[in-house]
Formats: structure tokens, sequence, C-alpha cells
């Protein structure tokens, strides 16, 4: 059976972490980025991987939507709930309990906090507004946990048991 990874991204750090995850295994993972593309057939995959980046504290909306919409069908496969963000310590832990239900989180057998990335060239005015409020960003940080993604890709992959 395959695996496929489901997941949005802002400025591309959740993406990454998609890519660097579908890279881990040694079979053929389909990536699914919902801005694009609407959601797959969940059918034909055993194994699928929710990525989201946090924003003003939530998730996108079209991930909570697609988890939503298919809870029933993903507590069925073996599941894997991943976040890129800039929180750390609790605050990272109670974005990641409120992006995800519980039923799913119970469920993921993988579950990653990976990190994330402040680009300033990447983003809007807008965006530079809002990080000049919460203090400021002068200059651009990349905090991703490589360490995490492939412990992540390890578990979801089976990969400590070959
Ligand atoms: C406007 C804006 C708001 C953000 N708000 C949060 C936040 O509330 N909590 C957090 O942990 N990280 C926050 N971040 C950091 C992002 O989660 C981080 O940049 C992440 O790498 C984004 O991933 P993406 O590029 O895949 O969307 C924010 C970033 C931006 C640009």
């Amino acid at each position: 059976m395959a695996a496929v990874i489901i997941y949005m991204s802002l400025h591309g750090c959740a993406e990454k972490a998609a890519v660097m995850l579908s890279k881990i295994s040694w079979k053929e993972v389909d990536l699914v980025n919902l801005r694009e593309h609407p959601p797959p057939d969940l059918g034909k995959y055993d194994t699928v991987i929710i990525g989201g980046s946090i924003h003003m504290e939530t998730i996108q909306d079209k991930i909570k939507k697609f988890c939503n919409e298919n809870e029933q069908e993903l507590l069925g496969k073996r599941l894997g709930l991943y976040l890129c963000h800039i929180y750390e310590g609790e605050s990272a832990l109670i974005q990641f309990r409120n992006a995800y239900t519980k039923k799913l989180r119970d469920h993921a057998v993988a579950k990653g906090l990976f990190g994330g990335e402040l680009n300033i060239e990447k983003m809007s005015p807008y965006e530079k507004s809002l990080m000049k409020k919460a203090g400021g960003v002068d200059k651009n940080i990349s905090r991703i946990n490589q360490q995490a993604i492939e412990g992540f890709g390890r578990v979801i992959f089976h990969l400590d048991k070959s």
C-alpha cells in the first residue's frame, strides 16, 4: 500500500518538511499541497501524514476542514501529524493540541513539532506589521528541527524495524 503527505504551507517550511519526510521513506510517497490540489482519495493509502503551519496561533483552515471531513477514514489509517511553528515549549504543544482533534492525536503513531523559519523577504507588508507588533524580527530565523523530522519519518515509515 501507499503513503501520502497532505500539507499546506505559507512560505515553504511545511512543504520543505513534507519533501524531507518523503525522502526518508524507501517507498514512493505522494505529496499533495491542499493549496493547489483537491484532497486525494484516501482509499488507496494505508499511511497518511498531515502537516500544516501555525500563523496567529492557528493551523490553516483547509487542513482543519480536511481533518474534520475525513476524521473517520483517518482513524483507519497509519497516521502522522506535524506542525511548523516558531513558538517553543508549552506554547508549541498547545498549538498542536488546538490544530488537531484529540481523536486524531490519540490515534496518530507519529506526532511532530518541526520548528520553523521566519523569512522577512517572503512576508507581505501585513505580515511584517504583525511581526513588528509582536516584538519585531530584524533578521531571518531558521529553526527547523531536522532530528524531529527524521525521528518522525523513522516511526511512520517503520524504518526502525528494518
Ligand atoms: C504572520 C505570521 C504569524 C505567525 N504566527 C505564529 C504563531 O502564532 N505561532 C507560532 O508558533 N509561529 C508563528 N509564525 C511562525 C510560522 O509558524 C513559521 O514561520 C513557519 O515556519 C511557517 O511555515 P510555512 O512557511 O510552511 O507556512 C508566524 C509567522 C508569520 C509570518
